[in-house]
Formats: C-alpha cells, sequence, structure tokens
C-alpha cells in the first residue's frame, strides 16, 4: 500500500518528520502526554483554563435550544457577518461589506488554509516571520508554496527592516504577517507594518495578517494591517473568537477583505468544510457586540496573569521577555544552566512537575541557533495555576 503523498510535505512544513522520514509527534501532543502521566501543571499549550464571558456562553446554549443545529449559509449566518463588520467599524474604522468583504470560517486556522491553497501556485514564495506558528509551515508546503523566513530575535522579537526587504521579492506571492504574535506577544509596530505593506506593493504580493490576538493586547495597541494606507485593497484579514473569548473549542473564525479575494477564499473554504458551528455563529455574533468593557477586562484580565507567571519565573532565575499581547511570555533558560531548551523542557516535568515548549518548535531546524535556549510558557490559566507552576519552577535553581 503507497502511504507517500502531500501529507509529507505538510508534515515536514511543520518540522513534523523524523531524520528517516517518519512522521514524529508534535511537541505539543509529547508535552501534554508527559504532563498527563507526571501530574504537572500544562503551560504548553495556549488554551484557557476558565470560561469566556457568561452573554456568549448563553447565546449558543440558547442557540441549541431554539433549534439552531443545521448547516448555516456557506459565507456564514448574515447576523455574524454584520456583527463582524460592525466590530472591524467599531475597533477599527474599517467598513466592510457583510454581504462580500466577510467570510466565516473554521478557525482561523481554515481561513489561512484556504487563502494560501486559493492564492499559492506551486513554487510560488510565502514570507513569514520566525518563529512561526506550526499550521503555517504545513500549509504553505500543502499549497506547494516556498516558506521564507525573516527572523524575529530576541530580545526585541522585531523584524529587521533589511532582512525584511530582501526577503521580498518578485517571487512572494503572499506575506504573512502574525500581530500579535505567536510565540513572542510582540505587537508590531506601525512602522514595520507600512513597510511591509510598501514591499507588497512594490512587489505585487498579497497580505494575509492572522489577527487571532487582535483584543488581547496589554501593552501597544494593536493596529490591523488593513487600516494602513495602502494595505486594504491586497489585504486579507484573519480572526477567531476562540482568543477573545476563551471558546478554542468552537472553532470560529473569519476572513475579510476586498470581494474579488474573499471570492477565492471561498471557492476553496466551500470543499474544505463546507460550513461549521451553526449554533455557535450567533453566540460569536454575542460577543462581537459586546460593550468595549468587557474587551477592555479580557486584556487586562491577562495583563494580570502575565504579572503572576514574568515576576515568578523571573525570580526563579530565567531571563524574561516582556510580551505585548497574546496568551504566550518567553524566557530564557540559559542563565538557570540550561542552554539547550528542548532538552530542559523534557526533563522539567519529571524535574519539577512543569510543562513548557521549546521555542525552537516553531522555528526550522536550521534556523534554530537564535533560539536554543528559549522557553514558551502560556500564562492563559487561572492564577492559582499560575502561582503553583512559580512555586515548582523556584525549585529549579535549589
Ligand atoms: C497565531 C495563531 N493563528 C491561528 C491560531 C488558530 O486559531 P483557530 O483556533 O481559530 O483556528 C492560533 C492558535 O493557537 C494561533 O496562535
Amino acid at each position: 500500500m503507497r502511504t507517500s503523498g502531500p501529507w509529507r510535505r505538510a508534515a515536514a512544513g511543520a518540522m513534523l518528520l523524523g531524520t528517516d522520514g517518519a512522521p514524529v509527534p508534535t511537541i505539543f501532543a509529547e508535552m501534554s502526554a508527559r504532563a498527563a502521566a507526571t501530574g504537572s501543571v500544562n503551560l504548553g499549550q495556549g488554551f484557557p483554563d476558565e470560561d469566556g464571558p457568561a452573554e456568549v456562553l448563553d447565546a449558543a446554549r440558547r442557540a441549541i435550544a431554539d433549534g439552531v443545529n443545521q448547516y448555516p449559509p456557506g459565507r456564514g449566518t448574515a447576523d455574524l457577518r454584520e456583527a463582524i463588520a460592525e466590530h472591524q467599524a467599531r475597533f477599527y474604522d474599517l467598513h466592510l461589506d457583510p454581504e462580500r468583504e466577510v467570510l466565516v470560517t473554521a478557525g482561523a486556522t481554515e481561513a489561512l488554509a484556504a487563502a494560501l491553497l486559493a492564492f499559492v501556485e506551486p513554487g510560488d514564495q510565502v514570507v513569514t516571520f520566525e518563529p512561526f506558528y506550526d499550521a503555517y509551515g504545513a500549509l504553505i508546503a500543502l499549497a506547494g508554496g516556498e516558506h521564507v523566513t525573516v527572523p524575529l530575535r530576541s530580545p526585541g522579537f522585531l523584524p529587521d527592516l533589511d532582512e525584511l526587504t530582501s526577503a521580498i521579492t518578485d517571487r512572494t506571492r503572499v506575506i504573512l504577517v502574525n500581530s500579535p504574535h505567536n510565540p513572542t506577544g510582540r505587537v508590531f509596530p506601525q512602522d514595520v507594518l507600512q513597510r511591509i505593506v510598501e514591499l507588497a506593493e512594490e512587489h505585487d504580493a498579497l497580505i494575509l495578517t492572522d489577527e487571532v490576538y487582535e483584543h488581547l493586547s496589554f501593552g501597544a495597541p494593536h493596529v490591523p494591517v488593513a487600516s494602513l494606507p495602502g494595505a486594504a485593497h491586497r489585504t486579507l484579514t484573519i480572526s477567531s473568537g476562540g482568543k477573545t473569548f476563551s471558546t478554542t473549542g468552537w472553532k470560529i473564525g473569519w476572513i475579510t477583505g476586498p470581494s474579488e479575494l474573499i471570492e477565492g477564499v471561498l471557492a476553496v473554504k466551500q470543499f474544505l468544510t463546507y460550513v461549521n458551528g451553526a449554533p455557535f455563529q450567533p453566540a460569536i455574533a454575542t460577543g462581537l457586540r459586546l460593550p468595549d468593557a468587557v474587551f477592555g477586562g479580557i486584556a487586562s484580565a491577562l495583563a494580570a496573569k502575565h504579572a503572576v507567571l514574568a515576576d515568578g519565573i523571573r525570580g526563579a532565575g530565567f531571563d524574561v521577555f516582556t510580551p505585548d499581547a497574546g496568551y504566550f511570555v518567553i524566557a530564557d533558560a540559559g542563565p538557570l544552566g540550561f542552554p539547550d531548551a528542548r532538552e530542559f523542557c523534557r526533563l522539567l516535568p519529571e524535574r519539577v512537575g512543569v510543562v513548557a515548549i521549546p521555542v525552537t518548535a516553531f522555528v526550522r531546524p536550521d534556523h534554530a541557533d537564535d533560539f536554543t535556549s528559549l522557553v514558551r510558557f502560556a500564562f492563559c490559566k487561572r492564577e492559582r495555576v499560575l502561582h503553583e507552576a512559580v512555586e515548582r519552577l523556584g525549585r529549579l535553581a535549589a
């Protein structure tokens, strides 16, 4: 039985093929298994351990009770598309036609997949920043694209503008931006985003921007790429309700942009999932219409969690890089005598009962040198869980 196929490219793109060519489990799967086996505090995967706003949860329950349980329309329910358009206008002064410029997807991940499969021809280059969310490498590879990266090195985790300029050429089909960024938590400043727009214009590239952490900024304010001068006509913006409303399991995402680009994404998306999450669509629409204060509260609750973990791990002897946003903080295990974060993360569950992820999991093996001793900790957990993790990590130096 022949088992080869494009899945190999996807696995290789996500850095999940072993040296013998066989697939290896993701570091997340490996670490979650270790967490379960050792009773560790799991600060590996980025999902909250508390429910989001009650209004959002109640709306989903109501929708199920009211019989909203069959296929929704292919582009998403009209009400959710309107809520997404209202949200973009309210927060960013971006004005969209909900009929033609908004498409609901199965999480941000499906939007990314459909957009890359829609617009990347074999051999086209796709530029991302590195470290990168692992799905990017897999999806670019599935689309047959060539993945070109621009490093975000510590301590600032911002791109060097000369490196950025030389990475983008006439072979670049898509520049994939992720701000606020996973795993570094960096919000790209406006001059970096504006340079991306200029380079896209110069080389006629599309901008695909993944803004799933848009409301989780407790440092610099988030600026959508599409709101910058000269960007809107070549930018597809992706977000999702999972991070903002602590509903990562619902997988309600969306993509917005010029109608002719959305048509291309829809052409692929309709044969990936067709539609998803009927009763969750009205619930996310409810969330998007919540008052500004709720969004502010979500970010400040996260800032408080960040403070608990960051102060604690700094006290435990790590060098800590303060994020602007998101669920994660990056720390350097070098000062504790662990120059190799992958090894460190493998011994951490047995040694002190905590799980974390090495940043090299988000970096191609041949680019790992700049990131070897860096560890990603998730802080989207209850404060007592974070205190427990800090207390355990404090035993490292003992
Ligand atoms: C940068 C980034 N994009 C996309 C996703 C996935 O979003 P969704 O669950 O809506 O597919 C994640 C989840 O961790 C992420 O970190």
